[in-house]
């Protein structure tokens, strides 16, 4: 590597490789990286801290560190330092598999965290003072400014806020991602400044991250794709949630509640919304846009087809086919995608302001309408709420969806009782299965019960829990929320016992 990406001349001498680099890391520092839903994180530093740790372990050293980012990386960062126990607690999100393992097997701590307060309260302090920014660029100007990477995360934020900053110039990004960005660090409470983000595409602030050059300590060449998985393709279920979802849009607009270009979207992670986004490519709808935090393939080809007209994220997490599409026509995206800091693609008043439609996945709902984002079996963490609640609670309408069954069949998805709330019914208007749609907007919890069994619950569970609601209404005649106590978790603890949530 020749530091053709690190174009100003002060800051070229700081070039070194990531053994050196990560060296600069000590036990029980508290490291701010880059890196969201799989994108822009740095991946040579984490490695060679990973065999830094283990070796340090090996002379029967203890070497564990915080780890914050803006919400998943990949496998060389969180993969690496996990496989070490190199991770003493983990924020804001996680979504790597030998994480996972050690979060649920009690070996590592994990914060989960809505992933839009995250920046602000590192900069009030509230997790102490942190240590060490590692953060991925795509290269540095003549005058010292970084050009950012895929996403943006909470990276200003970091380098504000950290002691020490170490950079990764990974070059297999393309140059021209310079512009595509608008930083922008949101002033801290009490009596926080207004932003004037009116509309997903206006800037309000430079497509640079500053740094005061004498914190920067080391800068280490890489060129490296982002490890970004490749999504399933839309099966039999996700298509029929995305025809519930496409109805439900054209029902808000014959009924004047939403425009023809609908108001702009929000997608989650995952197989479901992805397919869902998919749908409405051979929709009616157009000149689309897009306020959300993560640009997935489908949002891709929503903008190829000139479907949408503008999206604001704080990443492109695209799979590693799309992404080189991306990179050949970049040039066509610059003026239709923006990424931003997630304090602000993911601001509740700005949310709020634009009357962003949020779509986000889940694990669980129930006949209620309460939502579980994250956790199996009440217990065992699958990723976090990332921005999910961000969105849910603010959005002009919250929608959440999932299939009616998982595990082959042996879970309903359709519960008496969530075993986990990350989103509680008053955060909650419309909740989808591939079976139906159920609007809960303007309902008692009676009400809603008895929209979310007809038309959301597979066939299979409809009967049971046609009879749990039935005989909670008998048992506590009256009363708002009609449960059955010692009942509301037997469907899982029933498949604990046996396999299968079926009676
Ligand atoms: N019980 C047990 N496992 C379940 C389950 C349930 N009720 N529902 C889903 N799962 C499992 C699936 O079987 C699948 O497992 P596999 O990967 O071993 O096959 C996995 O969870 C993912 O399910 P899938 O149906 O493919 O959905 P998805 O890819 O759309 O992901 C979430 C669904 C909930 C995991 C995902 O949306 C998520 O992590 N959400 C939280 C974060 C979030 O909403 N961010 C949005 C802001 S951008």
């Amino acid at each position: 590597m020749t530091g053709e990406r690190v174009k100003n001349r002060e800051l070229k001498a700081k070039i070194t490789d990531a053994a050196r680099a990560a060296d600069l890391v000590k036990n029980g520092y508290k490291v701010g990286m880059s890196g969201f839903t799989g994108s822009g994180y740095p991946k040579l530093v984490p490695q060679a801290l990973a065999d830094h740790i283990r070796r340090e372990q090996g002379n029967g050293g203890k070497f564990r560190i915080v780890v914050m980012t803006g919400a998943s990386t990949g496998s060389e960062l969180d993969g690496a330092l996990a496989m070490v126990d190199g991770i003493e607690m983990r924020m804001p999100y996680n979504s790597d598999p030998v994480a996972r393992g050690k979060i649920n097997s009690g070996m590592m701590e994990y914060f989960d965290c809505h992933l839009g307060s995250v920046a602000r309260n590192v900069r009030c302090g509230f997790f102490g003072e942190l240590d060490t920014a590692i953060i991925e660029v795509a290269g540095i100007t003549e005058d010292g400014r970084f050009i950012p990477s895929t996403s943006v995360g909470n990276n200003q934020t970091f380098i504000d806020c950290a002691r020490e900053v170490i950079l990764e110039v990974n070059s297999y990004l393309p140059p021209e991602l310079e512009g595509m960005h608008d930083i922008y660090e949101p002033s801290t409470p009490p009596h926080a400044q207004p932003n004037m983000v009116l509309k997903p595409s206006d800037r309000i602030g430079i497509p640079y991250l500053t740094c005061p050059p004498d914190k920067i300590r080391a800068i280490v060449e890489t060129n490296q794709p982002d490890q970004t998985s490749v999504l399933k393709a839309a099966d039999a279920n996700s298509r029929a949630i995305s025809r519930h979802i496409l109805d439900f849009f054209r029902q808000e607009v014959k009924k004047g509640r939403l425009p023809k270009n609908l108001s702009p979207l929000q997608s989650g992670v995952g197989n479901v919304a992805n397919a869902v986004l998919y749908g409405l490519l051979d929709s009616e709808f157009e000149d689309l846009e897009v306020y959300t935090e993560v640009i997935q393939d489908a949002m891709l080809a929503l903008i190829n087809s000139g479907k949408i007209r503008f999206a604001s994220s704080a990443a492109l997490s695209l799979s590693p086919s799309t992404f080189e599409k991306f990179k050949a026509n970049i040039r066509s995206y610059r003026e239709k995608i923006l990424l931003r800091p997630q304090s602000i693609s993911n601001h509740v008043g700005i949310i709020r302001r634009l009357g962003v439609i949020a779509m986000n996945g889940c694990v669980e709902f129930d006949i209620y309408g309460n939502v579980n984002s994250t956790h199996v079996n009440g217990t065992r963490i699958i990723n976090g709420i990332g921005g999910s609640g961000d969105f849910a609670r603010n959005a002009f309408i919250s929608i959440f969806t999932t299939s009616s069954v998982a595990g082959g069949g042996d879970i309903s998805c359709v519960l008496p009782m969530v075993s986990h709330v990350d989103h509680c019914e008053h955060d909650v208007d419309v909740v989808i299965t591939e079976q139906g749609l159920a609007d809960l907007r303007g309902t008692s919890p009676k009400q809603r019960a008895v929209r979310i069994i007809d038309r959301c619950v597979h066939p299979d569970y409809r009967p049971m829990l046609k009879d749990y609601y039935a005989r909670a209404l008998r048992e506590s005649p009256g009363k708002h929320t009609p449960h059955l106590l010692e009942e509301a978790f037997s469907w899982h603890t029933r498949f604990l016992r046996t396999g299968s949530m079926k009676a």
